[in-house]
């Protein structure tokens, strides 16, 4: 196992791209069961994710082939409807393959993902709306097991206790786009991610309307066809960088950005006094003077992304005065804070709040890297902190940032991975 040393304290400087969206492309792959054509996926990010993916697109009975972020997929010899419990656990993502292999051969077996540190992460909305279209469905020893004689469109509802759900809502969309009629999904996620998979389905022989809104309509067709698409840009990624750039006092360009895609993030580091300047594609993104505290509450999109929770508590916690960090979507989402204030700062944990009090600055120490974003956050005080600061359990980090250690070392900053010492 690898773990990344990084000696803090020097301002990024320069230019980085950011790669392709992780929340699209999983997806994306998992759409490609839909059809026995072939589908090419560009923009691709060589993830571990991804890899998973493609391994349970394999076990499904798909060839597949990733090369310098092109992904071809096409049909093998055989094709199979069951997704392994092995595969599965090691990443949520992988449980939107139900409502393709539902929709594609009307039975599907999938297995439950199982929790993971960021709370419970239950599926009943993605049940609930296969259920609507018609499905049998059946919960047993850890699987998912849902059958049909064909699915029939139907009007549902998929708002949560925690408002809408991004994978249930590409899980459905996908059991829905070979249903027959019209099936009407209000509350649906309006997370880029998903407007992504529509365009993608759309290209496929589709017929999806409202994608990007909480309602989203989908008119069964008889079968799609294969499709090349690009996948949009991480905006996760690119929130990353523009945080590392204002926590280092830094000036990066950030290229591959759709700035649009980030008008939660920007407003917030507008508020705590970043400069901010914005072109067709590129962001570029500078300390000018002393940033200030800001609250910040995460909410579905277009509100601040969960996913930007974490490395906006490394933020603030060098950013002097108060501020208090609200989790809604995820409560217990907060693994992060025990391994900041093992650097030095001073975060306190108050149910779904986090209350920041910025200090000077932090100091290098060895953490613990629990989830991806957690790796993220811990990654960007590393660069901050005065000394030497070791991160361990990076592959989580590898789940969801191409070529991180590489991307953040042409900007100046001084990383590496070692081996853990057992
Ligand atoms: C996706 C993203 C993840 C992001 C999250 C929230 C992917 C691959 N992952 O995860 O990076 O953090 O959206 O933006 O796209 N919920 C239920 N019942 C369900 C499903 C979800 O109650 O059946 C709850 C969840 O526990 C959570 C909230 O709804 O509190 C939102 O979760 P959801 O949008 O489903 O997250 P994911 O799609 O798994």
């Amino acid at each position: 196992m690898d773990k990344l040393i990084i000696e803090g304290g020097i301002s990024l400087k320069g230019e980085v791209t950011v790669s392709g969206a992780k929340n699209s492309v999983l997806p994306i792959l998992a759409a490609t069961l839909l059809t026995d054509d072939a589908c090419v996926i560009k923009g691709a990010p060589a993830l571990r994710d991804t890899n998973t993916m493609l391994k349970i697109l394999r076990s499904l009975g798909k060839n597949v082939e990733f090369d310098k972020g092109v992904i071809t997929v096409s049909a093998g010899k055989a094709a199979h409807f069951m997704a392994d419990y092995k595969l599965v656990s090691t990443m949520r993502a992988s449980f939107c393959v139900l409502g393709p292999l539902l929709g594609k051969f009307k039975k599907a077996r999938v297995s439950l993902p199982g929790g993971c540190v960021i709370g419970v992460r239950p599926v009943d909305l993605h049940l609930k709306g296969i259920k609507a279209l018609g499905a049998d469905v059946n919960v047993e020893s850890g699987y998912v097991t849902a059958k049909s004689d064909g699915l029939c469109g139907a009007r549902m509802y998929l708002g949560g206790v925690y408002g809408s759900s991004v994978l249930a809502t590409d899980n459905v969309m996908m059991a829905a786009v070979l249903a027959k009629g019209l099936t009407v999904i209000e509350g649906a996620a309006c997370e880029p991610e998903v407007a992504d998979l529509a365009d993608f389905l759309l290209k496929m022989g589709a017929k999806i309307k409202g994608h990007g809104t909480p309602v989203i309509e989908v008119e069964g067709v008889k079968h799609l066809h294969g499709a090349a698409h690009t996948v949009i840009p991480d905006r996760i990624e690119a929130g990353t960088l523009m945080l590392a750039a204002l926590i280092t006092r830094g000036d990066i360009l950030i290229k591959n950005i759709s700035f649009k895609h980030l008008g939660a993030l920007i407003d917030k580091l507008e508020e705590a006094g970043a400069s901010i300047a914005r072109s067709e594609e590129n962001l570029r993104v500078r300390y000018k003077k002393q940033l200030r505290a800001v609250n910040v509450t995460t909410l579905p999109y277009p509100g601040f992304p969960t996913d930007m929770q974490a490395q906006m508590i490394s933020l603030m916690s060098v950013t002097p005065g108060i501020s208090v960090v609200t989790e809604k979507i995820y409560p217990d989402r907060f693994m992060h804070v025990a391994e900041l204030n093992r650097m030095g700062a001073h975060i306190q944990r108050e149910g779904p709040h986090a209350i920041v009090e910025g200090i000077g600055g932090l100091c290098g120490a060895p953490v613990m890297a629990s989830d991806l974003r957690a790796s993220a956050c811990l990654v960007l005080a590393g660069l901050s902190a005065k000394g030497k600061t070791a991160v361990s359990r990076i592959y989580h980090l590898e789940r969801g940032y191409e070529n991180i250690e590489e991307k953040l070392g042409r900007l100046g900053a001084r990383i590496w991975r070692e081996k853990e010492q057992r």
